[in-house]
C-alpha cells in the first residue's frame, strides 16, 4: 500500500499527460498523499484543474505565483515528497535535469530534492533514440534517477516506436516497490566482494583484471540504502567507497579468501561481484625479476574458488554469483549456478556494448536455482544492483 506516503508528481508537456491523471488518481485510490506540479507547457494539454480535483491539493504551477503559506514553495515541495514521479518527462526536462538547469518551479523542486525520483519518458520515437536524449538518461540513471519506460507502441505523432509513456498501472506499481524497498535489509549482514585481485610475480608486478569494483560498489550502496549492515571486500580499485559500508581492503584471492571465511559465518546474503583471479604465480619471487635474452616462462598455480567453497558451508545464507562470459553466457551460468551451490547468478556477455567491466552500466540476465534466466535491458550498474536485491530479499523472505 502506498498510505499515507506523499508523493510529489511533476506533469511536462506532452500528451501522455492525459494518463497523469489517471495516476494520480490511482495514487489517490491507495491512500498516499498527491502533490502536483505542472510546467508551463503541461497546462497546455491538461488544466490545472484536472489534478487539483483528482488530488484533492492546490497544484503548484509557477516559480512566483503566491503560494499557499509563507514557506519557499520549491524547498517546502522537495522537503515534503518522499518520491517524486516525473510524468510524462520530456526531452527539455530531462534534457535540462542532466545540465543542471533550474528555471521553472518543476526543475527547481527536482534540483532540491533528497528523496527518490522516477522518471516516466515519454516522447518521439526518433526523439527518444537520438543520442543527445539517450546520453541525458544514461548519465541521470548513473546519478541514481529512476526510469520507467518508456514502451513500443503507437505514439500520439501517428508513428509506431518506443517512446509511449509506460502505463499508469505500471508506474504506480514501481513507486510501489520503489518506496517499499526502502528499509527491506533492515538487521541483515550482507557481505560484497568487488573489484579485481592482484597476484603478485615479484615485489613491483603483479597479474590483474579489468575489474573496475563498480557493479560490487553499487550493490554494496544499494544494500547500506536499503538498511543492510554491508561488509565490502574490495580488491584495488579507484572508487570512493560508500558511506556507512564496513570496507575491507585486500589484494591478493588468497587475502580476499580468508576476509570472506571470516565474515562469512555473521552474514545472510554473499554478492560475490569480484573478479577473482582464478590462478596465481607458483612462486613470488622476493626480488624484481631481472629480464634476459631468455623466454620467461610462468608457472601458475590455482587459487582456491571462494565461491565454490561458500557453497560446501551454504546454510541458510543466499548466494549470488555473478558470470562474465564471452560466449555461451547462459549455458555456463546455469553450470555455475549448480556447481557452486548458488541461489541467483547474474550473467553477462562481455561481448556487447555497454556490458561487463569498467562500465557504468551492463547488460545482463539474472538465472535463478531453478534455472530460470530472465533478461534485461541495458541499465546503470546502480540500477542493476536493485533489482539483484528486489530477488534476494523475495529469497529472504521465503525462508521464513
Ligand atoms: O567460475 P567463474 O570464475 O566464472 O565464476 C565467477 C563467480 O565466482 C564470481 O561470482 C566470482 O566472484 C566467483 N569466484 C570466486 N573465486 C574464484 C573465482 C571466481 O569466488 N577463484
Amino acid at each position: 500500500m502506498l498510505e499515507d506516503k506523499k508523493i510529489l508528481v511533476g506533469v511536462c508537456g506532452g500528451i501522455a499527460a492525459y494518463k497523469t491523471a489517471d495516476i494520480v488518481s490511482r495514487l489517490k485510490k491507495k491512500g498516499a498523499q498527491v502533490k502536483v506540479i505542472m510546467t508551463a507547457s503541461a497546462r497546455e494539454f491538461v488544466t490545472p484543474l484536472t489534478f487539483q480535483t483528482l488530488s484533492q491539493n492546490y497544484v503548484a504551477t509557477g516559480l512566483f505565483s503566491s503560494p499557499k503559506n509563507w514557506e519557499v514553495e520549491h524547498i517546502s515541495l522537495a522537503r515534503w515528497a518522499d518520491c517524486v514521479l516525473i510524468a510524462p518527462a520530456t526531452a527539455n526536462f530531462i534534457g535540462k535535469i542532466w545540465a543542471g538547469i533550474a528555471d521553472d518551479l518543476l526543475t527547481t523542486t527536482v534540483m532540491a530534492v533528497k528523496a527518490p525520483v522516477i522518471m516516466a519518458p515519454a516522447m518521439n520515437t526518433n526523439m527518444y533514440s537520438n543520442e543527445l536524449v539517450q546520453r541525458n538518461i544514461n548519465a541521470l540513471k548513473n546519478r541514481g534517477y529512476q526510469f520507467v519506460g518508456p514502451v513500443e507502441g503507437r505514439l500520439a505523432c501517428g508513428e509506431t516506436g518506443e517512446g509511449k509513456m509506460e502505463e499508469p498501472e505500471k508506474i504506480v506499481a514501481f513507486i510501489h516497490s520503489t518506496l517499499n524497498r526502502d528499509k527491506d535489509f533492515d538487521g541483515r549482514t550482507v557481505m560484497i566482494t568487488a573489484g579485481p585481485t592482484r597476484e603478485a610475480l615479484d615485489p613491483v608486478r603483479f597479474l590483474t583484471n579489468a575489474s573496475s569494483g563498480r557493479m560490487g560498489y553499487s550493490l554494496a550502496k544499494a544494500a547500506a540504502g536499503r538498511g543492510a549492515r554491508v561488509v565490502l571486500i574490495s580488491g584495488p580499485t579507484q572508487l570512493e567507497p560508500p558511506s556507512g559500508v564496513e570496507l575491507v581492503r585486500v589484494e591478493s584471492a588468497l587475502e580476499m579468501y580468508m576476509a570472506v571465511m571470516e565474515y562469512y559465518p555473521q552474514c545472510d546474503v554473499v554478492l560475490k561481484a569480484a573478479a577473482v583471479s582464478d590462478y596465481r604465480p607458483a612462486r613470488k619471487s622476493g626480488e624484481k625479476i631481472k629480464k634476459s635474452d631468455d623466454r620467461l616462462i610462468l608457472e601458475m598455480e590455482r587459487n582456491p574458488d571462494i565461491l565454490l567453497e561458500l557453497g560446501k558451508y551454504k546454510g541458510n545464507c543466499i548466494l549470488v554469483g555473478f558470470a562474465a562470459e564471452s560466449h555461451n553466457v547462459e549455458e555456463y551460468a546455469r553450470e555455475k549456478i549448480r556447481k557452486k551451490n548458488l541461489d541467483l547468478i547474474v550473467a553477462n556477455d562481455i561481448t556487447l556494448e555497454g556490458a561487463g567491466f569498467n562500465t557504468d552500466t551492463n547488460v545482463a540476465a539474472i538465472i535463478d536455482s531453478e534455472g530460470k534466466a530472465e533478461y534485461l535491458p541495458m541499465m546503470s550498474k546502480s540500477e542493476l544492483a536493485h533489482i539483484i536485491l528486489d530477488k534476494v530479499a523475495v529469497l529472504l523472505k521465503r525462508q521464513f
